[in-house]
């Protein structure tokens, strides 16, 4: 549903017209007040949503959002700081924080049981806590190269890549679900938070491309189980955002740095802006700059009622980049 739903089915007035009639002038107003509610309207009140990962980054503006729109929201993340900082900042009453590790299931398990225990129920999860892990060698290194390149593959760190970005989704989705299904046909909603590069090859370190690609198959397995309980099961997948997660990228293309960035320097207004160039030179879509706002939209609609038939759906926000490639100079 967009502002134009509300809009009226008669004509707007001509251009060029001195005066409005009373009809016109009441349709207009009642139109624009319209608007106003549907602006105002908060789309996810009464809801209660657990966001891992929510402390910084993507997670974080998807935690704003969801707070904003009127649900109740637990952290679940490893940065005790930011995650308890960012609650606080948003209220103890709509925002708690817990620690969990999602990669460690008993972490996950708590994490769940914490959020019915205060708020008495679960109606989101969204998945969003992820790593990048260590990129490719550069071009041309062989044996003996740092770990990453496919030749010189780290089981261990592949491992820890897809533990935390696909089981730990897996797992988020198992203990929702299984909060969601104790109120039976109360439904609910999962969100997880993919990529571009769970698209295309060359987005990403090996690991990572195959931790996404893996995690949105696993939300279309989930959505065909889990939509007979009226449970939806969808996944946002962006482009580049500049997170501390891509700007450590960065900072590891330029720098030579370990570009996971867990326990980096904190991230400059300067190194965002040229992150944030980096990408939108990359980009299919020209003149605008994709930021953790706009994925928080799109979790924010998979979330809420709005999307009340969309399950089993991968909504990519990337200004085309995966679809589209101007090969022949359009
Ligand atoms: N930034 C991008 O360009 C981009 C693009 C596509 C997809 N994504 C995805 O978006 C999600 C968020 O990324 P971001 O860019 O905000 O990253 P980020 O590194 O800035 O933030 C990630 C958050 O997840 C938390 N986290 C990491 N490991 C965790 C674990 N094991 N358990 C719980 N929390 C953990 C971190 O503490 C942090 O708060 C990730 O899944 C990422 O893969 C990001």
């Amino acid at each position: 549903m967009t502002a134009l739903d509300f809009m009226p089915a008669e004509k707007p007035p001509q251009a060029g017209s001195v005066a409005l009639g009373t009809t016109t002038h009441n349709a207009a107003a009642a139109a624009a007040m319209r608007v106003c509610e549907f602006v105002q309207q908060r789309r996810l009140e009464g809801k209660v949503a657990i966001v891992t990962g929510g402390a910084r980054g993507i997670g974080e503006a998807i935690v704003r959002a969801f707070v904003r729109h009127g649900a109740r929201v637990v952290i679940a993340d490893i940065d005790d700081a930011a995650g308890e900082a960012l609650a606080a900042a948003l209220g103890g009453a709509l925002c708690s924080y817990v620690h969990c590790d999602v990669s460690v299931e008993a972490d996950v398990e708590r994490a769940v049981g914490c959020c019915v225990a205060r708020y008495g129920r679960l109606d989101v999860l969204c998945n969003n806590a992820g790593v990048l892990g260590r990129q490719a060698p550069p071009s041309g290194a062989g044996a003996g190269a740092k770990s990453g390149g496919i030749a010189t593959l780290d089981a261990a760190e592949f491992d820890r890549v897809l533990r935390v970005n696909t089981l730990g989704a897996a797992l988020g989705m198992k203990h929702a679900a299984r909060a969601m299904l104790q109120r039976r046909g109360a439904g609910g909603s999962i969100v997880s938070v993919a990529s571009v590069a769970g698209v295309l090859g060359g987005m990403g370190p090996h690991a990572y491309t195959a931790s996404k690609h893996a995690l949105v198959g696993l939300t279309k397995n989930a959505a065909c189980e889990l939509g007979e309980h009226g449970i939806r099961v969808n996944c946002v997948s962006p482009f580049g955002v500049a997170t501390p997660m891509l700007v450590n990228a960065w900072r590891h293309s330029h720098h030579d740095e370990d570009e996971d960035g867990s326990a980096a320097a904190p991230v400059s207004a300067e190194e965002v802006e040229k992150a944030e160039e980096m990408v939108r030179g990359m980009a299919t879509l020209k003149g605008t700059t994709l930021r953790a706002g706009d994925i928080a939209e799109a979790a924010l609609f998979l979330a809420s009622d709005e999307s009340r038939y969309i399950s089993g759906h991968n909504l990519v926000v990337d200004g085309g980049v995966t679809t589209s490639r101007n090969v022949i100079g359009l």
